[in-house]
């Protein structure tokens, strides 16, 4: 029988292993962190982490084949297959500082795995990688041996946030990357037969390490890219009178394009894509590969370009400042159907902002902050509003009774849509200033030219 311990309960680790706890009720799965509040969480009716499907498949496996502990070392030396799923954030000084990983958290992840482990392992990267981290966990390892074999792996996790169940039970694909000599082809078995109980094996890619640490940089990248580029068509759609998602319909029937990933939106956010880019651009840098390096940052740089142009825009049409007026600001998880916040654009527009007291606008703690708070209802948000930003596309934010929410509020009344999801002629019919992305402008917009 299989034994898998994974290090990191978090949003990679958590919900992945729960999927592999249901699809192989054969196999003892052990979740560990050393964070206890996370881990009794886990254990608890109200998971850490918000995910459509995940309470359910907790509810059928906890207890019997899948377990959360603190108790690190013992799950991990009874283990067969380790999957290390530890955070890697951006470095916030030394060398490479805000560009490379943060590998702290998975050094001590290897010396402790090192450390406590009796039996052989295999050792599973799941939380994305610089290239070559492999190589240097496997010096790590190998550096402890007591005769033990550690065979590492690679096998990024592609799922993306509000929809990692359905993307966990459905990949497009399980990428599976290892040494290429028989032990390496071995343990490569050993992790395709776990996943070989739900995926189809023709969706089951087997490359070598190298090949799959870059891929999901290079997945990252690429998707954030198209999401830059038709952000600054966005830009061109304002100038030109062009409507961006009429172009982006139309270039995405071109099968080569493709119809997905093309909404303009205020910007990306999330954990990875600007972290996995700035370590992209970092590695390349190392490499001698300035141009190429170049060539990524821009996808980054147009991304902030894209907030600074929403702000300029909210501020420059209400005459020129929001300072003393009341601005809703409807959504702030980095995209719908999940509580997550980490890099949400709509942090880094409330930042940029020129309110009365920028200085101390601190949205993860907005309830200590006068001039900031937080109600659960879009109608009390609005009431006597100047002004909405609407930052995150959640449903109920189309299905608004407008008509409402225009008579409660200051007027002139404006909305910014940044996530074009408004009705935009319904709303300028109520009596609404509307600005969206990437539409065309009316003319009280065009009056006011956003000049930064
Ligand atoms: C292109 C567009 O495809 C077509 O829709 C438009 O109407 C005219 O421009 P074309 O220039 O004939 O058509 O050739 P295309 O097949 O797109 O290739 C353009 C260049 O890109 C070629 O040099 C090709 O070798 C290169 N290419 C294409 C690559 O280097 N890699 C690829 O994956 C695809
Ligand atoms: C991403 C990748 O999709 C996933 O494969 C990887 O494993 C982790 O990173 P995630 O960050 O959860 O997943 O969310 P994603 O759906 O990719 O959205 C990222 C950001 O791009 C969000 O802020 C979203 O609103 C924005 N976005 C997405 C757009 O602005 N326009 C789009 O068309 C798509
Ligand atoms: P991700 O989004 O990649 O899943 P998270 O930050 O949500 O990242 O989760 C990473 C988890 O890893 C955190 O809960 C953290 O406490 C845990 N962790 C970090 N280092 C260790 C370690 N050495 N041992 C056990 N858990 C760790």
């Amino acid at each position: 029988m299989v034994k898998i311990c994974c290090i990191g309960a978090g949003y990679v680790g958590g919900p992945t292993m729960a999927v592999i706890a249901l699809k192989c009720p054969e196999i003892q799965v052990a979740v560990v962190d050393i964070a206890s509040a996370r881990i009794n969480a886990w254990n608890s009716d109200h998971l850490p982490i918000y995910e459509p499907g995940l309470d359910d498949v907790v509810k059928q496996c906890r207890g019997k084949n899948l377990h959360f502990s603190t108790d690190v070392e013992k799950h991990v030396a009874e283990a067969d297959i380790v999957f290390v799923s530890v955070n890697t954030p951006t470095k916030t000084q030394g060398l490479g500082a805000g560009k490379a990983a943060d590998l702290t958290y998975w050094e001590s992840a290897a010396r402790m795995i090192g450390d406590v482990s009796k039996s052989d392992k295999i050792v599973v990267e799941k939380s994305t990688v610089p290239v070559k981290t492999a190589e240097a966990i496997e010096k790590i390892l190998t550096h402890n041996r007591k005769g033990i074999n550690f065979t590492i792996l690679s096998n990024p996790e592609f799922l993306a946030e509000g929809t990692a169940i359905k993307d966990l039970y459905n990949p497009d694909r399980v990428l599976i990357g290892g040494r290429e000599t028989p032990e390496g082809a071995k343990a490569i078995q050993t992790l395709r037969d776990v996943y070989a109980h739900w995926v189809p094996i023709d969706k089951i890619l087997c490359t070598n390490l190298w090949s799959a640490e870059l891929s999901k940089l290079a997945a990252n990248a690429f998707l954030a890219q198209r999401i830059s580029s038709v952000n600054a068509m966005s830009a061109l759609c304002e100038a030109t009178g062009a409507d961006v998602s009429q172009v982006s319909h139309a270039i995405g029937t071109d099968s080569r394009i493709g119809p997905k990933f093309l909404n303009a939106s205020v910007g990306f956010g999330g954990s990875c894509f600007q972290k996995d880019i700035l370590n992209l651009v970092y590695i390349c840098e190392c490499n001698g590969l300035p141009e190429v390096a170049t060539y990524w940052k821009q996808v980054i740089k147009v991304n902030d370009y894209q907030k600074t142009r929403f702000v300029n825009r909210v501020v420059s049409s209400m005459f020129n400042t929001v300072s003393g007026k009341k601005i809703a600001i409807l959504g702030f998880a980095f995209k719908k159907d999940t509580g997550d916040t980490r890099e949400t654009p709509a942090i880094d527009v409330c930042k940029k902002f020129d309110w009365d007291h920028p200085a101390h606008l601190q949205p993860s703690s907005p309830t200590s902050i006068k001039t900031v708070s937080v109600v659960w209802d879009a109608y009390e948000a609005t009431k006597d509003a100047h002004g909405i930003c609407i930052m995150t596309e959640w449903d109920e934010f189309k299905k608004l009774d407008y008509q409402k929410v225009y008579d409660n509020m200051q007027k002139p009344a404006f909305v910014f849509d940044g996530r074009n999801i408004v009705e935009v002629e319904k709303l300028r019919k109520i009596g609404f200033i509307v600005y969206s992305i990437g539409k065309p402008l009316d003319s009280w917009l065009k009056d006011m030219p956003a000049v930064a």
